[in-house]
This record gives C-alpha cells, sequence and structure tokens, in this order.
C-alpha cells in the first residue's frame, strides 16, 4: 500500500507521516530529504542550478540512502542535520525545478516505494511519483501557522530568523514550488484535502488514519 502526502513547506507532513508510519507499521520516505541532500551535494560542487549536464553527472553518482532510523546518508556521511537549515531549504527549492534532479529522483523514490508498504511525503507524490498511490492527502495550513510552527521548530535548536523572515522564506518556497514548470506542488485531483491550521497533531493524525482505513 502507498499513502502519498503533498503539501507545502511546514504544513506538517513530516510530523504526520511519522506519526503514521509508525502507527500503521509503514515505512516512511521524507522525499524532501533526497532534494535537500542533492541541493547540499550541488552547493558544495558549486554546481549551477542550470548546469543540466553537471546536476545529471552528480545525481548519478551520489550515493544516496536511508538508514533504518530513517537517517539520511551521502556516501559515507550523515547529513541528516546539515539538509536542515534554511539555506539548505532554499538550495534544495533551487535545485528541485531542474529537470536533471527532478528525473534522476523519480526513479529512486518509486524503487523505495515499491520495497514495502509506505508513506511518502513530499510535493509530487500524488500527481507524478506515486499517481496510483492508495490514499492521497493534500496536508495544509495558513502561511501564518507554518511559519509559526516551522520558528519554533528552528528556535528549539539554536539562534533561529526572526517570524517574520522564516514566514518570507516559507512564501518564497511556496511560490517557487507551485510555479516551477515540471512536477509543480500540486493538489492531484483524487487528494483529499487536510487543513490543519487549527486542528492538533493527534487531530490530523486521526483524520489521515481514518482515511487509510477507508482504503483497505
Ligand atoms: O519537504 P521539504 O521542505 O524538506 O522539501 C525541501 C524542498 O525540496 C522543497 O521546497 C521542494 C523540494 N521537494 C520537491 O520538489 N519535491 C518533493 N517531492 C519533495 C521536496
Amino acid at each position: 500500500m502507498i499513502i502519498a502526502i503533498d503539501g507545502p513547506a511546514g504544513a506538517g507532513k513530516s510530523t504526520i507521516s511519522q506519526r503514521l508510519a509508525a502507527r500503521l507499521g509503514f515505512v516512511r520516505l521524507d522525499t524532501g530529504a533526497l532534494y535537500r541532500a542533492v541541493g547540499l551535494a550541488a552547493t558544495r560542487a558549486q554546481i549551477a542550478a542550470d548546469d543540466e549536464s553537471g546536476l545529471h553527472s552528480l545525481v548519478a553518482e551520489l550515493a544516496l540512502r536511508f538508514d533504518a532510523e530513517g537517517r539520511i546518508w551521502l556516501g559515507e556521511e550523515d547529513v541528516s542535520e546539515a539538509i536542515r537549515t534554511p539555506a539548505m531549504s532554499a538550495a534544495a527549492s533551487r535545485y528541485a525545478a531542474a529537470p536533471a534532479v527532478r528525473a534522476g529522483l523519480l526513479d529512486l523514490q518509486r524503487r523505495l516505494a515499491r520495497q514495502a508498504d509506505s508513506i511518502l511525503d513530499g510535493r509530487d507524490i500524488g500527481t507524478v511519483v506515486c499517481p496510483d498511490a492508495d490514499v492521497k492527502i493534500f496536508l495544509t495550513a495558513s502561511v501564518a501557522e507554518r511559519a509559526r510552527r516551522r520558528h519554533a521548530e528552528l528556535a528549539a535548536k539554536g539562534p533561529a530568523p526572526s517570524l517574520q523572515e522564516v514566514a518570507a522564506d516559507i512564501e518564497a518556497r511556496d511560490k517557487a514550488d507551485r510555479e516551477r514548470p515540471i512536477a509543480p506542488l500540486r493538489q492531484a485531483d483524487d487528494a483529499v484535502v487536510v487543513d490543519a491550521t487549527s486542528l492538533s497533531i493527534d487531530e490530523v493524525v486521526a483524520r489521515c488514519a481514518a482515511l487509510v482505513d477507508a482504503a483497505r
């Protein structure tokens, strides 16, 4: 069984996917982490976001994998923390618009999804990566609420940008993700919208679990 959870930045996809995966005994596949890891590798290698052949080679050679704890590795390096900075959020979104990056990660995502009952969260899972997913959820929330949550998350880790800066980053990333020509962020026609603005995490998980139960 495949569950697709798409939606804009900061809507709570990670938390909800993790909780749902634990509850159902599914594997969670954080596809944003893949784009972030490519963004990190491309930034380090100083490859421009429009250098299609450079990005094609980079993605083809990247030894990208998740371990059993869901941590993400680039070769011998655990990059799980390094990919979570605001700079890497922006880099992921920028490099995610490159055709070579999207094509390179498409096969990998489909291969991983076939290995077990999976929950994939991202931007184009229900529309492009797994159009035949058994359940499609489009998880969203107001910009103000998403910024508040993301700000709290960053502040818990150390010195954080201001709430206004976080909101501006989120809006810029949404716009870039929605307006890119290939696989833009979009609700699949057959996705169910869950608006988390005024719901608790438990309420969102319960709603998503009910959708999964109905599909089984
Ligand atoms: O979900 P996230 O914030 O970790 O994703 C980081 C960026 O990666 C996001 O701004 C756009 C890109 N992304 C994508 O284009 N397609 C996906 N399926 C997942 C993420």
